[in-house]
């Protein structure tokens, strides 16, 4: 059986740490789709790990993490990774598969990424610069390379071809820049990952759910930068939502189970692109301090704003989501109000649903507004312990979305979980 976990606003709602927190239960974590835009933190034994392209059950010595074909892979990024991981202990040679589908992300796609997001100038999306869109076009305009490439003796070959055809657009963007630069860290994070075990990821993971091993799908990014139905084009380059996990690891929907959607008891947004709740003030500067809102991957400092239910309950319905996950309420400890969007007036009327382009409306968030709360929470570990006014706000949510939540985190240490 397979258990998808992923984000229900726009990332950074806490992956990472509940990933880490439920590995126990798993045979197998494997991330489906994404690159190294994502930054999944993890928190124990005092240290705090990052991770951006390896699974984030990694750290659980039985569990087996598979990187899959959906995922975009920089050989130099991960590289890295893997040397940080393998310094705290973790044998990665037993535990990590990668699948020989996966795209490649080459040094000329990260170079078209900056290219093409300084030619945007002030309407860029604000991407991670990791060249996750440019490689993500290539893989649908099917002249990608893939992690099972380098394994062929013409990889050198088919790199230069890909490489020409960037170069050709960086030069017509007059974008400056020196492959020297680049290219022997690539082809020398190349030959390192060839130690690792390159699969054909979609057998493996099919004999896994044959043999009755519990799979766990770790997405990224979340379901409001999903290239379908995030806030396009303030979006990423994949499907971030439930389907994204069955293309991503070549698993039939059937043996989909449990779907755990993840929500922060605030919102952030790093990048451009509408935001609804968006609190430019003083509130949004405590939300942000409070909740150390900035990027794990590129240290910006995130957006920050209330919870939304409208894109929450919009979130729920496109990812089938049975189980809710609730983290950072121990941030809010301390406002003397907490509000709530639940939903939004459009052009004088009031609606629950997401307009075509939250950009080009004016959707006014109308809010319901709740007693704070003080006090740490981080050390509660039994729901019944948390404040009253805490579990009046809990519930309201649960009522407008329908959906129970059943764990919820209040620091971001693994052991500061409370599960109900
Ligand atoms: P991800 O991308 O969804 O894995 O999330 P990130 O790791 O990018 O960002 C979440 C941040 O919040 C990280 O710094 C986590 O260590 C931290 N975090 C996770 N859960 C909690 C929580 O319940 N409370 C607090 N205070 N921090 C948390
Ligand atoms: P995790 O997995 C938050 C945002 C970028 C930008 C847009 C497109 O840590 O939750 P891209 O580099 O994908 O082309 O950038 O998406 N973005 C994220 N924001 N968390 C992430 O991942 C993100 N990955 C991409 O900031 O606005
Ligand atoms: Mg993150």
């Amino acid at each position: 059986m397979v258990d998808v976990v992923l984000g229900l606003q726009w990332g950074d709602e806490g992956k990472g740490k509940i990933v880490d927190v439920l590995t126990p239960e798993y045979d197998v974590v494997a991330r489906f789709q994404g690159g190294p835009n994502a930054g999944h933190s993890l928190e124990f034994g005092g240290n705090k790990y990052v991770l951006n392209t390896i699974p984030s059950g990694i750290f659980h010595e039985h569990c087996i993490n598979i990187i899959g074909n959906g995922v975009v892979v920089d050989p130099v990024q991960l590289k890295k990774e893997i040397e940080k991981a393998s310094a705290t202990g973790v044998d990665i040679s037993k535990n990590l598969y990668i699948s020989q589908k996966a795209h490649l992300i080459l040094p000329t796609h990260r170079l078209v990424d900056a290219a093409s997001e300084a030619k945007k100038g002030e309407h860029k999306v604000g991407s991670t610069l990791r060249g996750i869109s440019p490689t993500y076009q290539d893989k649908i305009g099917r002249s990608g390379l893939r992690i099972g490439d380098i394994l062929s003796p013409d990889f050198n070959k088919k790199y230069r071809n890909a490489a020409n055809i960037h170069c050709e657009l960086l030069n017509s963007l007059g974008f400056e820049y020196n492959l020297n630069d680049h290219e022997p860290a690539f082809f020398e994070a190349v030959e390192y990952i060839k130690q690792f075990k390159i699969i054909n990821s979609e057998y493996f993971v099919n004999n896994l759910i044959s043999q009755g091993k519990k799979i766990l799908a770790e997405g990224a990014q979340g379901t409001l930068l999903d290239i379908d139905f995030g806030s396009y084009p303030f979006v990423t380059s994949s499907n971030t939502i439930t389907g994204g996990a069955c293309s991503g690891l070549g698993i039939a929907p059937q043996h989909i189970q449990k779907v755990y959607g993840i929500f922060k008891a605030y919102c952030t947004r790093v990048g451009n692109g509408p935001f609804p709740t968006e609190q430019e003030n003083e509130t949004g500067e405590m939300l942000r301090k409070l909740g150390h809102e900035f990027g794990a991957t590129t240290g910006r400092p995130r957006r920050t704003g209330w919870l939304d239910l409208p894109t929450l309950r919009y979130a729920i319905m496109l990812n089938g989501v049975t189980d809710l996950i609730c983290t950072k309420s121990d941030v809010l400890s301390g406002f003397e109000e907490v509000l709530v969007c639940d939903r939004y007036a459009i052009n004088g009327q009031e609606t629950n649903e997401i307009p075509f382009s939250l950009q080009d409306v004016n959707a006014e968030p109308l809010y319901r507004n709740f007693p704070g709360w003080t006090g740490d929470l981080s050390k509660i570990r039994t729901y019944s312990d948390l404040p009253e006014t805490f579990r009046k706000y809990m519930s309201y949510v649960e009522g407008q979305i329908g959906v129970p939540v059943n764990v919820i985190s209040v620091g971001p240490d693994r052991e500061e979980t409370i599960r109900r």
